[in-house]
């Protein structure tokens, strides 16, 4: 038997026979063996005279605890070990790739009114990818790499520029050109997961690049926030309903995969708490340089107020869409956490009258209004418990949290991400566990690098790698997993440091007029990968650790 040679990846021998190859994603569970053993010697000297005396029972004990995965390890994984209708795509979203941002009947949007503010250093999504004009090269990259799907989001303000009423058609006919040129580019025969019932003409009929649409990605219409203050105002809920009623009607007989809102959690806590995401809000002490806002209480009302159009835009798509469209509605999050179906006691406790309340009829709207749920995962955190914050008379989210938090590794936003796949697994398997095991899609996950480094991305594919095998892990392990979505096809404008950090399997030359895309090595290795070529072992994730 032969290990890959690479650091922390090691054998496991018995009689100075190699019996296995285990990879660090099994040590969780023999450190747990250790803590075992020492809970039955009560020194260090005894505990070292059982390790020698017994080392094969701990070797059996190890072995048992480690198996499972060792066995798959072993060979490394490639594409092949993912169930058929497990779909792999990657994303973006409308004003971080599509530019032209005052063409064709465009409003702004919180998103154009932050940007334009100097937040992002100054950056802006006018021209971005300008993706609005070159959908269609666009579309041949994916087919390059071999994606399953593709998702993006659909620009509120570009489809209603007045925030509701009428449709504008330049904004109907732009997405319908994109969703039907992802159609028509039939890649790979193995297309399209089983979801609920999807009938199979139409899983024949859809065989190419998925669309999976997000309905707001950050990126409310400034209309609405001038007229009532958008999330902050109940009426937010039945103008977004009307949207999504205006999208499902428009383009669901071709979309099948829709999410309501991108990254609620972030978009509340950055555009509310902190002010560091549009639309800007927040109070001292927690928030910096913000003309207006509440953290204390404005957080937690944002919240309320999109999980309520989140719940009643999935509502009108069961009652009126779902039996004729055969799609799937679902919510993002990004994870440190999980969505709250209801807020827990110790959060009404905490929060108090801060705390919007669901009337009963709101409670049973918000319950399972949801076919899946986007998980998005780039970083992980340690925990400590901080109840003294409690004692402060102001509070924000985070005080109400009673915690301290830290990253994992070096990471800030001028930093790669610390390469921690176990953080996804621990995600996806804590979702399974406690909220029913609801299907999941990973809707984002990538690693950051400077937009001026190689196209020798090597962390990235790194990075990709063991996290796609986390993903693995989490299905054998029973999770309900049905695809995963790379954070980004192409390098794009970022809230957080603009252009000057990018995530793309492109890149893409800002300096050039035509914008020209090419590709990183990890392209070559995502399109390798989904090609089936690529039978990929885990040495990456060992060496990262
Ligand atoms: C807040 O504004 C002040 C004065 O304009 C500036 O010096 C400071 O850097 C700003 N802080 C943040 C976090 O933006
Ligand atoms: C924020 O809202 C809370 C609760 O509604 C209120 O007690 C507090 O005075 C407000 N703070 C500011 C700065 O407006
Ligand atoms: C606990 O929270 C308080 C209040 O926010 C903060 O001042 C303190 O630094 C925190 N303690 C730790 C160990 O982070
Ligand atoms: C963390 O990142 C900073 C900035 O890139 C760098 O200067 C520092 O050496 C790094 N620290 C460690 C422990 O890697
Ligand atoms: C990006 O880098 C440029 C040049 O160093 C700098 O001026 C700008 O502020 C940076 N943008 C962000 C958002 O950090």
């Amino acid at each position: 038997m032969k290990c890959r040679v690479a650091t922390k990846l090691f054998h496991l021998t018995q009689n100075k026979k190699k019996i296995a190859c285990v990879s660090v994603l099994s040590l969780p569970k023999f450190l747990l063996g250790f803590n075992f053993l020492r809970l039955y010697s009560s020194n260090e000297a005894t505990e070292m005279k059982l390790l020698n005396n017994n080392s094969l029972i701990i070797l059996l004990l190890l072995l048992i605890l480690a198996f499972t995965e060792v066995s798959s390890l072993e060979e490394g994984y490639s594409r092949d070990d993912f169930p058929p209708g497990f779909v792999f795509g990657s994303g973006t979203s409308a004003y971080q790739v599509e530019g032209a941002a005052e063409e064709d009947g465009r409003t702004r949007s919180i998103w154009d009114v932050f940007a334009h503010a100097g937040h992002s250093g100054g950056a802006t999504g006018d021209v971005a990818c300008d993706q609005y004009h070159k959908y269609k090269e666009d579309v041949k990259l994916m087919v390059d790499i071999g994606l399953d799907a593709y998702r993006f989001s659909i620009s509120w303000s570009r489809l209603l520029p007045s925030g509701r009423g009428p449709v504008n058609p330049k904004g109907l006919q732009y997405y319908n050109n994109l969703i039907d040129e992802l159609i028509t580019h039939g890649i790979q025969p193995h297309v399209t997961l089983h979801h609920f019932d999807l009938p199979q003409v139409l899983e024949d009929e859809y065989g190419g690049i998925q669309p999976h649409v997000t309905l707001h990605h950050f990126d409310l219409p400034q209309v609405l926030e001038d007229e009532y203050g958008g999330w902050l105002s109940r009426e937010s809920v039945r103008d977004f309903t009307a949207y999504a009623d205006t999208c499902f009607k428009e383009f669901g007989d071709r979309v099948l995969h829709w999410t309501t809102i991108n990254e609620l959690n972030v978009f509340a806590l950055g555009g509310y708490d902190q002010g560091v995401t549009p639309p800007g809000r927040c109070s001292l002490p927690f928030g910096l340089n913000c003309t207006e806002g509440n953290s204390s209480s404005e957080p937690y009302i944002a919240v309320h107020n999109m999980l309520l159009a989140h719940a009643s835009a999935t509502n009108l798509y069961k009652k009126q869409y779902q039996h004729k469209q055969h799609g799937s509605v679902g919510l993002s999050i990004y994870t440190y956490g999980a969505a709250p179906l209801n807020y827990p006691e110790t959060m009404k406790t905490r929060v108090g009258s801060r705390l919007p309340a669901f009337t009963e009829d709101e409670s049973e709207q918000v319950k399972g209004a949801i076919d899946f749920v986007g998980v998005i995962n780039y970083m992980a955190l340690y925990v400590k418990d901080n109840s003294s914050s409690l004692k402060q008379s102001l509070h924000d989210f985070n005080i109400d949290m009673a915690v301290e938090l830290t990253l994992v590794g070096n990471t800030s936003f001028n930093n790669e991400y610390a390469n921690t796949p176990w953080s996804l697994q621990q995600v996806l398997l804590y979702i399974k566990e406690n909220y029913g095991n609801p299907p999941i899609y990973i809707a984002e996950n990538g690693q950051m690098t400077p937009q001026s480094s190689s196209l020798e991305d090597t962390s990235r594919i790194q990075y990709l790698s063991s996290h796609i095998e986390a993903v693995l892990h989490s299905l054998r392990k029973g999770a309900n997993v049905r695809g995963y979505f790379q954070w980004s096809l192409m390098d794009l404008y970022e809230v957080f440091g603009g252009y000057n950090m990018s995530y793309g399997l492109y890149y893409v030359d800002f300096k050039d007029p035509y914008l020209n895309r090419y590709p990183k090595l990890s392209a070559h290795w995502y399109s390798s990968f989904l090609g089936g070529t690529l039978h990929y072992r885990s040495h990456a994730l060992s060496s990262a650790i």
